[in-house]
């Protein structure tokens, strides 16, 4: 018999047993739900709603269901529908009777955006500690790199040199505002929806706000009905973990990009790559790959969550036991790319001579030998104008600039002297952008100390 089958004539259609029930997924909230009851069952008690002792053996059996679901004892079964009348069935099965007390005042509305919110609290911890080591595999490689000078590219053309530091440290920013925004998102996750009831609240005398405390909820949610309608936070943290996913899947591309043969700026450690089944000779980025790949499905969870909630009319409805699987999956996508991304960081090897060989083979110097003539009084507008007639010739001689005489220089521009040399070499080039943000040593090691004080501080 069904906990709710007293209006019911029939059983229900098997297919439909199967259909709705949530059991195969929703079993991953079980001790967030017994947390939960707990709880309950101890305001139940505070409050006078049930006896002192109907609450220590409820809470007892409570605990016991708790140790056999965790075995892997208890059968978890499809005709229960969820975790939550699972657990009740059990309870009753555990202490009889009583059991069935500890639903006083509760519908499984509030009480599973309670066991969302619980397990979204764990994997907030989880997924922000796991960021913060990717932070310091980052800020490591920065500073063993704080003369490694690349070409750095826009249009993928190169452009001006950067530091590797420079840039190791414009990922650790990003990862610096994801982690904020997770660290934000806290605040309206960790509110307390339980006493909602089904919608409208409860007609007995419970103590929201002692259950709040209980689970170390910061309050509770003020609108019963908004208490079970709102998934916004499990919008929020998709969100969170759509950017965070993003920016990973970019720096994967450079990786990707910077070990191909073409490029030849890095070598990721073996442990971190994988063969070909045919191929001897290769050593392939898969795991840079697959965190890229794994993007596409993070940002379909959060769509497709959008999309199940647009619709909705207040207050809860069953399209809402879609909440959880896109979540569950997205949190352990998360966690799985970023337990690997913090060593395969810190294991790459930089190629820091092949780097240097590239900025010493290309125009991105060009840009100061404008701002050189400038220097000397010449309007930017017209410094530019002569540069390009400068590399056309380069080019055309197949040249670079720093393999120019200063005859040929000066038969641009008479404003060019000796200094130019100097002026045009790649450490010139990287220092001479000394402003704040810059890529110039002494700007990367600011950027460098702004991220050491934020990584102590977490
Ligand atoms: N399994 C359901 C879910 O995950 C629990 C809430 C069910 N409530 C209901 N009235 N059918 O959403």
């Amino acid at each position: 018999m069904k906990l709710w089958g007293g209006r019911f004539t029939k059983p229900t259609n098997q297919l439909v047993d199967e259909y709705t029930a949530s059991i195969s997924f929703d079993k991953k909230l079980a001790q967030f739900d017994i947390q939960g009851s707990l709880a309950h069952v101890e305001m139940l008690k505070v409050c006078n709603i049930i006896s002192a002792e109907d609450a220590t053996s409820i809470a007892a059996g409570l605990k016991k269901v708790a140790a056999k679901i965790k075995d892997g004892e208890a059968v978890l079964s499809e005709e229960h529908e969820d975790i939550h009348m699972n657990v009740e069935k059990l309870l009753i099965e555990e202490v009889g009777a009583v059991g069935g007390k500890l639903h006083t005042g509760r519908s499984r509305n509030d009480q599973v955006a309670l066991d969302m919110r619980l397990y979204l609290r764990e994997a907030i911890v989880e997924l922000s500690q796991l960021l913060i080591s990717v932070q310091e595999a980052l800020y490591k490689q920065a500073q063993e790199n704080l003369e490694t000078v690349l070409p750095g590219y826009t249009h993928l053309q190169r452009a001006q040199p950067v530091l590797f530091a420079h840039h190791m440290m414009a990922y650790g920013f990003m990862f610096e505002r994801d982690l904020e925004r997770l660290q934000d998102s806290w605040k309206r996750v960790n509110k307390s929806p339980l006493g909602a009831g089904a919608l409208a609240g409860t007609t007995f005398p419970i103590d929201r706000e002692l259950v709040a405390q209980e689970l170390g909820f910061d309050g509770i949610c003020e609108n019963s009905l908004d208490a079970v309608s709102d998934r916004d936070f499990v919008v929020e943290f998709l969100s969170t973990a759509s950017m965070v996913s993003m920016h990973l899947s970019r720096l994967c591309e450079e990786l990707v990009q910077w070990s191909s043969a073409e490029f030849n700026f890095i070598e990721l450690d073996d442990a971190f790559c994988t063969g070909s089944s045919m191929m001897p000779q290769k050593k392939n980025p898969d795991v840079a790959e697959l965190v890229r790949g794994k993007t596409g499905r993070v940002y379909g969870h959060l769509v497709g969550m959008l999309t199940t909630l647009k619709g909705l009319p207040l207050a809860y409805n069953k399209d809402m036991q879609e909440d959880k699987e896109g979540m569950f999956d997205t949190v352990e996508t998360l966690k799985g790319a970023l337990a690997l991304f913090a060593p395969m960081i810190e294991s790459m090897y930089v190629k820091k001579d092949m780097m240097y060989e590239a900025v010493s083979k290309d125009f991105s110097n060009a840009t100061d030998l404008a701002d050189y003539l400038v220097g000397k009084g010449m309007p930017f507008r017209e410094s530019h104008a002569v540069v390009g007639q400068i590399v056309l010739h380069c080019i055309q001689h197949n040249k670079y600039l720093l393999d120019l005489t200063l005859e040929e220089f000066r038969s641009f521009s008479m404003l060019i002297e000796e200094d130019i040399f100097r002026v045009l070499t790649p450490e010139a080039v990287v220092n001479a952008r000394d402003v704040a943000g810059g890529t110039a040593k002494n700007r990367v090691e600011e950027q460098l100390s702004i991220i050491a004080e934020k990584l102590e501080v977490n």
